[in-house]
């Protein structure tokens, strides 16, 4: 019987994710079904339940509903505990099993698609929200020789770099704290490129050689990756790799098979 998948989140229309998934179901073979659902802002659990009872065997969750995942989840893996929020939710029978993919996405996307080795670099996050909390523990688990977080609230990059302090060297601060520091990788994790912003960066953050890799991805350039070309970055990267590892890991969870992501990032890029 063909297995049922499908992303949850709102908006949701946008979504890549059911042409990403098809696209690996057919690449491996597997009998397996990816649809999209619009969750109702205030009814995230129900519409899971009623995914559940036709049979759904496993979701993706995108925002807003990420931390509800997490609440939702029965057993969580290590990597959404640490994250605090879960973007892949597993059903096998009465269990639910909370994952979350996205930190490993982006590492993967750095180190294998761009070729961005962390090991020993100066890493720089912007922003403390979700998205930025999920990339935490994978970036310091992949040796980087500092990860400062700096967000436009500091208060809140400080209480991220405690929370993980134990895994590695982090710190958090306001974007003021960052004037006169160079960093080799510069991660951007706020909000800011939807209302077509850019964190407010001091000058001269960008070390000889530096990549900038935006977590957001569209059709153009994100005003972030055209700040960080202005200012010197060799290698400016969007979050368009991010999504597609995410989600192979997360097809790797269900399916228990890696799809081959190089084709299916190459396909997507041709048609945007
Ligand atoms: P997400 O789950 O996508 O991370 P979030 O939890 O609402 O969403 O967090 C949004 C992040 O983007 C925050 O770090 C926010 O900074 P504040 O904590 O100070 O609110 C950041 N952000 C949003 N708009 C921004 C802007 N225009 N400039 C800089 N940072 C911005």
């Amino acid at each position: 019987m063909t297995d049922r998948y499908a992303v949850i989140g709102n908006p949701i229309a946008h979504s890549k994710s059911p042409e990403i998934h098809a696209a690996f179901a057919r690449q491996t073979g597997q009998d397996m079904r990816y649809e999209r659902i619009l969750g109702p802002l205030d009814g995230f659990a129900a519409a899971v339940d009623a995914f559940r009872a036709a049979g759904g065997k496993g979701l993706n969750v995108t925002l807003p509903f990420k931390v509800e995942a997490f609440a939702y989840a029965g057993e969580r893996t290590a990597r959404a505990e640490a994250a605090g929020a879960v973007n892949t939710l597993k059903f096998d029978g009465d269990r639910v099993l909370g994952d979350n993919t996205d930190g490993a996405g982006l590492v993967r996307d750095l180190e294998v698609n761009l070729g961005v080795a962390l090991e020993g670099r100066r890493v720089l996050l912007l922003g403390a929200g979700g998205a930025a909390q999920g990339v935490v523990l994978p970036l310091l688990l992949h040796g980087v020789r500092q990860l400062a977080i700096a967000n436009r609230t500091a208060s809140k990059a400080v209480a991220v770099a405690d929370r993980f302090a134990v895994h590695g060297p982090v710190r958090g601060c306001g974007f003021d704290a960052l004037s006169g520091q160079q960093f080799d990788v510069v991660i951007n994790a706020t909000s800011a490129s939807i209302a077509g912003d850019t964190p407010p960066l001091p000058a001269g953050i960008y070390a000889a050689g530096a990549t900038a890799y935006d977590m957001m991805y569209g059709r153009e350039a994100t005003p972030f990756m055209r700040q960080a070309r202005e200012r010197g970055a060799k290698r400016v990267s969007d979050g368009l790799g991010m999504l597609v590892e995410q989600a192979a890991e997360s097809f790797l969870l269900w399916r228990g098979v890696r799809p081959d992501t190089a084709t299916v990032l190459r396909t997507l890029r041709q048609a945007a």
